[in-house]
């Protein structure tokens, strides 16, 4: 059975940043809060110009050029999104915008889990003997549909676009994973769609509506997340025989310092293997792990052979989590 190798990563760079103090001319908050409770500082915002397909292709060839492989050599893009330009997918916006002529492309939703989900589902097609390189695109426009004028949740979220390149290998580095869903807990955070009723000829009426701005219950959210994600990472650990000893990076999901503090000290990994960059990013969605992956790994922290735990949970409920070696 051929393995997984990651060999490749990159994200978009986003030039506008929202800082703290700007939002607390929008809402009542104010730097010490947001601080103090998320470990936030600023967020970046898509430009006008910007589209999700635009920053999941510029994420995406940054990551092509890591793992110096051309476009026409990708088998499949998969792009973990909530956030789609076109709700009929924005992939195979961003395989032409690469020119990954030969690429399958399709999108995946699974809210902030959605880049694990990916992860896992792109390794499948690998371990198959199916595709040989695939792009794992993460990349979300929350911005889009926040209320900004809910301070409980327009203070977490930022824009942005990862991406990782996955090739066939003969040593499996995808070491072990666990996804898990509970629908039960959907209403604790949603972006969902208003339907209206339109009458349109005799008895027949369509439902036209629009999304609502996202709504969590953030404390649910919270205790979900301590809870659930370090119980998911062991059990991904278990899966690939190593112990919490042997995790050389905690990459978490980037939704709140405190999550990422709390799941690090319930796992017993020092803070300084704990990737980290909330105070820079905010909660990019299914973009925060390859963003904070790609900026270790650019930074000569984590480096080739190195064991990283990752994890995304989020909306649906969804949570999951996979260790990885990286290079
Ligand atoms: N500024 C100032 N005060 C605020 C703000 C703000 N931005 N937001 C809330 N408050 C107030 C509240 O009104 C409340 O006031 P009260 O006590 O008078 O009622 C007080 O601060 C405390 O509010 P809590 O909700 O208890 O604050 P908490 O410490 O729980 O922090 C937070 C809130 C940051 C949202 C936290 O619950 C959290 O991070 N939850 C997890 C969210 C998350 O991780 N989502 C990830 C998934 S995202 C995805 O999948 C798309």
């Amino acid at each position: 059975m051929p393995g997984v190798s990651l060999v490749g990563s990159g994200s978009a760079c986003l030039t506008v940043p929202l800082t703290n103090a700007d939002l607390s001319q929008r809402v009542d908050t104010s730097d010490e809060w947001i601080l103090t409770r998320t470990g936030i500082r600023q967020r970046h915002i898509a430009a006008a110009a910007d589209s999700l397909a635009s920053l999941a292709a510029e994420a995406a060839r940054h990551a092509l050029t890591m793992a110096e492989l051309g476009a026409e050599e990708v088998d499949l893009i998969l792009l973990a999104t909530s956030t789609p330009d076109d709700l009929f997918g924005t992939a195979c916006q961003v395989q032409a915008a690469l020119g990954a002529t030969r690429a399958v492309a399709f999108d995946l939703t699974a809210a902030c889990s959605g880049f694990v989900f990916a992860l896992v589902t792109a390794a499948q097609y690998i371990r198959t003997g199916v595709f040989k390189h695939v792009v794992v695109i993460g990349a979300d426009v929350l911005s889009r549909w926040t209320n900004w004028d809910d301070r409980t949740t327009c203070v977490l979220f930022g824009d942005g676009a990862g991406a990782v390149v996955l090739r066939a290998a003969d040593r499996d580095r995808l070491l072990g994973f666990e996804l898990c869903s509970d629908g039960t807990l959907n209403h604790c955070l949603n972006l969902a769609y208003r339907a209206q009723a339109a009458p349109l000829v005799g008895d027949v009426a369509v439902q036209q509506g629009s999304f609502a701005p996202i709504t969590m219950n953030g404390r649910e959210v919270y205790k979900f997340a301590i809870n659930r994600v370090p119980e998911v990472i062991e059990k991904a650990l278990f899966r690939a025989s190593l112990t919490t000893a042997e995790i050389d990076w905690l990459v978490l999901h980037q939704a709140n310092q405190r999550i990422l503090d709390a799941v690090a000290s319930r796992l017993n990994v020092a803070p300084e293997r704990v990737v980290s960059n909330m105070d820079r990013h905010g909660n990019t969605s299914a973009a925060s792990i390859p963003i904070a992956l790609d900026e270790a790994v650019r930074a000569g922290q984590i480096k080739s052979g190195d064991v990283v735990a990752t994890a995304g949970f989020g909306a649906g409920l969804t949570w999951g989590a996979a260790i990885v070696q990286w290079g």
